[in-house]
């Protein structure tokens, strides 16, 4: 077993407008590893978010380290944590974040030109991107012209699509119904098992956790078993 993303001790506190600091993270050991499907599950305001912000380099800990290919990225320069974001990571968000006027294959492609990826492979990897998350008949359609799910997939298309060692949805199925959630779930398991993409996912779904090969509870900030 090889681990790629490991907290070592971390907190993160917030302090807010009336002086008082809520502590959002306390003390969170936790170990991500390589090629599996990993779910950070709790209650609302238990830390889920803060946490993945945290993991995948969009925010830092008030104390701790995040461990990622054997260097502790907390200490590393903005621009070093931008280049990890662009070119080693992928983020899906709740609500879809894609472009409304581009079709399903030009919001991909866009992924694709933004990581640099070669130019003369990127529409094959596109094409093979969309047909991976069953999109291979929506590839011109607009994101108006599509499903729910149907977006969702094509945002985890784009994720996807630079190969990013490392990918993190937040949410991803709160927008979408019981049966459509979990295929986006099946989707992701898929992708760790067939192609050996690593993926942290939250929710606060309970019928989600048993797909997961591993499931950390967070209540009040804190890692429970
Ligand atoms: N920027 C912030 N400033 C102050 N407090 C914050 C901030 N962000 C989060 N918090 C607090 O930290 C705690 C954890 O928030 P977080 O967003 O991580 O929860 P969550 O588990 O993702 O919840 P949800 O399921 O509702 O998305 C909450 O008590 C929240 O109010
Ligand atoms: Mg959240």
């Amino acid at each position: 077993m090889e681990i790629i993303l490991e907290t070592k001790n971390i907190c993160r506190d917030f302090k807010i407008g009336d002086g008082s600091i809520v502590h959002a993270l306390k003390n969170v050991n936790i170990a991500i590893e390589k090629g599996k499907l990993t779910i950070l599950r709790g209650r609302s305001g238990s830390g889920k978010t803060t946490l993945i912000n945290i993991l995948g380099a969009l925010d830092k800990p008030t104390s701790g380290e995040v461990i990622f290919q054997d260097s502790d990225i907390t200490k590393l320069s903005e621009k070093k944590r931008d280049m990890l974001r662009r070119f080693d990571m992928a983020f899906v968000f709740q609500s879809v974040a894609l472009m409304s006027s581009m079709t399903a294959y030009e919001n991909v492609d866009f992924g694709l030109r933004l990581a640099k990826y070669p130019y003369n492979k990127r529409s094959e990897r596109v094409k093979y991107c969309l047909e991976n998350v069953n999109l291979g008949k929506r590839m011109h359609h607009r994101p108006g012209e599509m499903s729910g799910g149907e977006q969702q997939r094509v945002a985890i298309a784009r994720a996807i699509s630079h190969e990013p060692s490392i990918i993190f949805a937040d949410e991803p199925t709160a927008e979408l119904d019981t049966t459509t959630s979990l295929q986006v779930v099946a989707l992701f398991k898929k992708l760790t098992q067939e192609q050996g993409m690593t993926i942290i996912m939250t929710t606060h779904d309970p019928s989600m956790v048993d797909i997961a090969d591993k499931v950390y509870t967070l209540e009040d900030g804190e890692i429970v078993e």
